[in-house]
């Protein structure tokens, strides 16, 4: 049926109907195939799935609100990648659950800082980031350095994300706790820090 376009102009019902209908068609077209593309879907080479200690690290990440202040994701844009790096591709976080990209920037991207500084830089800046950066507005940490690291649901959460698709192996899994015994939450977080977005960068 032709429906003329002053009849849907005069028909609000009928114009929203339409535009509903063309909204979600360019919706479905622009979003569906990236659910189904390589691109957006493989892991990068080189990316490997966070040690145990390191997945801890990441719940600290989150426990502590630190993306409240940090994004994880570079744009495509010069003023982005000179001063952080390869922007962010959807493979290097494909194994992340939930992923961190965010938004938020009181503070600097950290989508690349793994290898940017050492571990006791790491450690002095986060029990009082003033000492090492003065102008610095970022809260210090001090506690997650005096913290024992709680190992007991280790092997459930790297089960959780083997569920999830990220390929951890029976073996890993078994001696996760293990591999994080005797760590402290900082040495934790450091760990996890240390290691973002450093499967790109070693490939180049
Ligand atoms: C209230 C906002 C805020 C929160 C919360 C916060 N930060 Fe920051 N962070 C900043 C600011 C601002 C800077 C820049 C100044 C500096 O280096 O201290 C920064 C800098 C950093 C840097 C250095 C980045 C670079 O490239 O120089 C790291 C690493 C970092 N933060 C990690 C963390 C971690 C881990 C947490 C959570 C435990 C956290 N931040 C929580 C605001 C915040």
């Amino acid at each position: 049926m032709f429906i003329k376009h002053e009849t849907i102009e005069k028909n609000i019902g009928l114009m929203i109907i339409l535009t509903v209908i063309v909204v979600s068609f360019a919706g479905l077209v622009e979003i569906l195939p990236q659910a189904f593309q390589k691109a957006t879907t493989q892991p990068v080479k080189g990316l490997k799935p966070y040690t145990a200690l390191q997945l801890a690290g990441r719940d600290i990440y989150i426990r502590e609100g630190c993306y409240n202040c940090h994004s994880q994701m570079i744009r495509p844009f010069r003023s982005e990648t000179e001063r952080y790096g390869h922007y962010s591709v959807a493979g290097e976080s494909v194994w992340d659950h939930p992923f961190q990209w965010g938004s938020k920037r009181t503070g600097p991207d950290l989508a690349r800082v793994g290898g940017r500084y050492s571990d006791d830089w790491h450690r002095a800046h986060l029990n009082q980031p003033r000492d090492v950066v003065p102008e610095s507005n970022m809260p210090a940490f001090p506690w997650l350095g005096r913290t024992a690291l709680d190992t007991t649901d280790l092997p459930k959460k790297m089960a959780a994300m083997k569920a999830l698709g990220v390929p951890y192996t029976e073996d890993q899994i078994s001696k996760s706790q293990a591999d994080a015994a005797g760590k402290t939450e900082m040495d934790a977080l450091i760990a996890y820090l240390q290691v973002l977005g450093t499967a790109i960068k070693n490939n180049r």
